[in-house]
């Protein structure tokens, strides 16, 4: 099904457009010649190809509470979050004590330190998973998630959701950001590969179904009767802006994947600790066999775990599955992710997301009725985005058909009235932290409300 985008005539938004790059690029000298001499050593003039952003590249030199600076010296509020890592904020005094009184103690022994036990322990309770591994990345524990799959069943496929990330490790790199015409007959998609140096051979072991379809999930099991060994979903997709699962959708899949003999990972590398205090796996009730985690549990350190439960860690435990990595549990990022999880991330923070969430959404709706734009807001938790379609989009084919040209222009605004947004268009979310305050929410509705006027006149 197509989705009917926002009917503003797009020759008026790339006039709009044009306006906010010159604005943009004239703001900030100080990065454009920090990123001439970037590119004589860093491939690209970047530390990872998504910190590119157009019209320029932002070099940042701090950030403190709600509010970051670039090197140019503008200040803005952080709704970048660092692609989802910072729902503690910029240099939470918890974190800071906990990482200051670590590096002064040692930060590296390939032994596990005590902080490693309570980090474990507040996610078995929050997730309802006994039994935790650690890991660096988001990538790093989705491969742990699809390795553990594989050995526990001792099966070769896995099913993947159309469209949805999980990092780069070559299982999960399929149809991912790939254009319609890749994707093949909706009824039996392809696996398509999702960027260079995939072979084939590795593709074809992920097999595809849509989002928000558990009759395609039946299908594809019955398809393939004793070879899939689980399905890793995200709960809710987090890379196509927001996309929520229907009503009874999220326990239908459990059971279709359960009855076959398989696994269920959810990846909440972007909603554990996000959309709530046990991700979406407490917000919409439904316990899988493996979470991965990864983002924001780190308290802005570079992190990843696996969570599962008895039966899938008994892999792990008896040694069946070597779940290993020089840096899994350093005590420097365990010492961030306590205090994150135990001082920061508490209910009092969820009820700080909760109440800055709704005051965003009313503001943002309020502004789309005022302009009659054919567009809606979806929030959850810390997250939320402004989608440009008239009708809510429950797959990665119906997100496809959004014009990006609007978010782009969207995210100009909001960076050219000092507030940092993720850069990638449609895909992305703005992300609340625990030291966002009111004036933050409303500095966002306001420069939404500039946007709005300016490609509605
Ligand atoms: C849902 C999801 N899973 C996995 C990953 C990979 O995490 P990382 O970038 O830490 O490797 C990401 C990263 O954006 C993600 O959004």
């Amino acid at each position: 099904m197509a989705v009917r985008t926002t009917s503003i005539p797009t020759a008026r938004l790339d006039v709009v457009i044009a306006e906010q790059e010159a604005i943009f690029l004239a703001r900030q000298p100080r990065s454009a010649e920090l990123q001439r001499r970037a590119v004589r050593s860093l491939a690209g003039g970047v530390t990872s190809s998504w910190q590119i952003t157009r019209p320029g590249v932002v070099w940042i030199r701090g950030g403190r509470g709600s509010r970051i600076w670039d090197v140019d010296g503008t200040e803005y509020v952080d709704l970048h979050g660092g692609y989802g890592v910072n729902a503690v904020g910029h240099a939470h005094p918890a974190v800071v004590r906990a990482v200051r009184e670590r590096v002064a103690n040692g930060t590296h022994f390939a032994q596990p330190a005590e902080d490693a036990v309570v980090v474990a322990e507040d996610l078995a309770r929050r997730f309802g998973l006994p039994l935790w591994r650690f890991a660096n990345s988001g990538t790093e524990a989705t491969m742990d998630a699809v390795h553990l799959m594989r050995e526990f069943t001792g099966r070769r496929l896995i099913a993947k959701i159309e469209g949805a990330y999980h990092g780069h490790h070559d299982s999960v790199m399929v149809s991912v950001y790939n254009p319609l015409e890749e994707l093949g007959p909706v009824g039996q998609p392809w696996s398509a590969p999702s960027g260079a140096g995939i072979p084939k051979e590795f593709t074809d072991l992920t097999r595809i179904v849509p989002y928000n379809d558990v009759d395609a999930v039946e299908r594809l099991f019955g398809r393939h009767p004793g070879e899939i060994a689980g399905l890793i979903m995200e709960p809710v997709m987090m890379n196509a802006g927001i996309i929520t699962p229907e009503p009874g959708y999220l326990e239908a899949v459990r059971e279709v994947v359960h009855t076959a003999g398989a696994l269920l990972a959810f990846d909440e590398v972007k909603t554990g600790l996000t959309v709530g205090p046990s991700g979406a796996t407490g917000a919409y009730g439904v316990s899988p066999d493996i979470v991965c985690l990864a983002k924001a549990m780190g308290g802005g350190v570079s992190c990843g775990a696996i969570g599962g439960t008895e039966d899938v860690m008994a892999h792990v435990v008896e040694g069946s599955y070597d779940q290993v990595g020089t840096f899994n549990g350093n005590p420097l990022v365990m010492a961030a992710a306590r205090a994150a999880l135990t001082e920061v991330l508490t209910d009092d923070a969820y009820r700080r997301f909760d109440h800055l969430r709704d005051r965003i959404v009313s503001g943002l709706e309020a502004v789309v009725e005022r302009q009659g734009l054919a567009t809606h807001v979806v929030a959850i938790g810390a997250k939320g985005c402004v989608t440009f379609s008239a009708d809510p989009v429950r797959n990665y084919r119906e997100f496809l058909g959004i014009d990006d040209r609007f978010s782009h222009c969207h995210w100009l605004f909001q960076h050219n009235g000092g507030v940092f947004l993720p850069p990638w268009g449609k895909a992305e979310q703005w992300m609340l932290s625990a030291q966002h305050e009111d004036e933050d929410a409303d500095r966002f509705v306001a420069n939404f409300e500039r946007f709005a006027r300016a490609i509605s006149s």
